[in-house]
């Protein structure tokens, strides 16, 4: 409980609240660490390395994305004032929910807690000590390229593999886009797919920057997607699927570069109940009132200035928010998603900050993903700050609505299943009937 003593120190009783609820969420962590206090020191060896093997180091090594290792004490030790800054600031590791309103059950949340943040703060203030050597855990043990990450999850390699046209990308020169378009082969019937990952092929994972298709995202951090229970996406013999991959050249020739996307699919005799093609599992909400006409003018953001943008949309058919991903550009400070059902109830899906470059899709559990009634209102918020910070460009200029860096735009990537509404009904059902068994659950407990 020291947190909360801590902070409620500094408090109006507004913020003594939410330092209450923050305390009293993280208490199994918070009285963790204040035993590693009470036991001494705090070390690399026994009490950060742990957390950096479990939370940075897939990222954070020789062939990951990050700009640097963080595995042994001599690569860590010269950043320890940088990286207190950074998990302090919750920039890294890289989830940008915000903490204090909305929905916060996702799957494979990478974000440290209160008390993982306050263990590497108080080892950096104390001179970011080695501790004794024998006490590091083994460091982890990376699958190499060739290994699919779900393959683990799940028990079998993909069940179907589809690859995108090689392409050679040169030594030198400017970012180059590729839009193969490739027949499904090797399933003769309809399946419902479970999940999909992509991967860049050995030796193009530094030159590919991004690459999507009509059935898949690669982005940064997390190359996967993951259906909620009950849903599955159809995957049909012949279906195209069309790549949008973006390569830049990295100094050596890369030889026939692919991406790889595998498919995990449900079993025959247990399909899901719900089957959607893809065109129908996701999902574009604006935060702007129009993007063609007229109206795509909202964006006008004058220099050194602010700005709030909103966009509506009605959902004709009821369905289910699975995931929620962001998108604006060098001005952008985040956007807010809420819903106002037909009965008036409004309530604020997620707030996610925003920062330039990171593409983050967070996934919800499946026992949260909203679920939302036909008639439901989507209302998207955003914010710009065109003020003097880093990454803005230029904020003498003013910024408009377009596809340019320099210009904004705002909309949500929603991973969005829309339903029939028996379906809609039978999910509901099913997600009460859960809730009240783990009522009695806990009630009995
Ligand atoms: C999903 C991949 C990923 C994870 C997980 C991740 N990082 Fe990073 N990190 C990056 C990338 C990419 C950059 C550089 C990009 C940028 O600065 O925007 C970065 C930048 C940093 C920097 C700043 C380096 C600089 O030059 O300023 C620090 C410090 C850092 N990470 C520490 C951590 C720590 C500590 C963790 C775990 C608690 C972590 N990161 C988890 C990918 C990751």
């Amino acid at each position: 409980m020291s947190t909360m003593r801590r902070r409620s120190g500094r408090g109006t009783a507004a913020v003594l609240s939410v330092a209450v609820a923050a305390a009293l969420l993280v208490l199994p962590d918070a009285a963790a660490s204040q035993q590693a206090a009470g036991a001494g020191e705090v070390t690399f060896a026994t009490d950060v390395a742990p957390i950096f093997y479990e939370n940075c180091v897939s990222c954070h090594q020789e062939n990951g994305m990050g700009p640097m290792s963080l595995i042994t004490y001599d690569e860590v030790a010269p950043w320890a004032p940088v990286i207190k800054d950074r998990v302090e600031s919750r920039f890294m590791p890289p989830w940008h929910v915000d903490r204090t309103v909305g929905i916060q059950q996702f799957k494979d949340d990478i974000s440290l807690t209160d008390a993982e943040i306050e263990t590497i703060a108080r080892w950096v203030d104390a001179g970011a000590p080695l501790g004794d050597a024998d006490q590091l855990p083994p460091p982890p043990d990376f699958p190499d390229r060739g290994e699919w990450q779900l393959e683990a999850e799940y028990g079998r390699p993909p069940d179907l593999i589809i690859y995108s046209d090689p392409y050679t990308v040169p030594a030198s020169g400017l970012d180059k886009w590729w839009y193969p378009v490739v027949p499904v082969e090797g399933i003769d019937e309809p399946r419902a797919v479970m999940a999909t990952e992509s991967r860049p092929s050995i030796g193009s994972y530094a030159v590919t920057h991004h690459a999507n298709s009509n059935v898949s995202k690669y982005a940064v951090g997390k190359p996967y997607d993951k259906m909620p229970a009950n849903v599955g996406l159809l995957i049909e013999p012949g279906h195209e699927v069309t790549f949008n991959i973006h390569y830049f050249p990295n100094g050596e020739e890369v030889k026939d570069a692919q991406l790889e996307i595998g498919m995990w699919f449900y079993p025959e005799d247990d399909e899901p109940r719900i089957v959607v093609p893809w065109s129908r599992a996701t999902a574009s909400f604006s935060s702007l009132s129009d993007t063609d006409g007229p109206e795509a003018q909202t964006i006008l953001i004058p220099p050194h200035g602010t700005q709030v943008t909103q966009g509506v949309t009605v959902l004709d058919k009821p369905g289910m928010i699975y995931s929620v991903r962001g998108h604006q550009h060098t001005h952008g400070a985040g956007q807010m998603i809420e819903a106002i059902y037909p009965d008036g109830r409004r309530e604020v899906l997620n707030r996610v900050g925003w920062q330039f470059g990171w593409h983050i899709t967070y996934t919800y559990e499946d026992d949260v993903a909203p679920l939302l009634p036909a008639g439901t209102v989507i209302l998207v918020t955003a914010w710009y700050d065109n003020t003097e910070r880093p990454g803005n460009p230029d904020p003498d200029q003013w910024v408009i609505y377009g596809r340019r860096s320099a210009d904004d735009m705002s909309h949500m990537h929603i991973g969005y299943v829309e339903m029939e509404q028996e379906d809609f009904d039978w999910m509901v059902e099913q997600r009460r009937m859960k809730q009240q068994e783990q009522q009695v659950v806990q009630q009995g407990g």
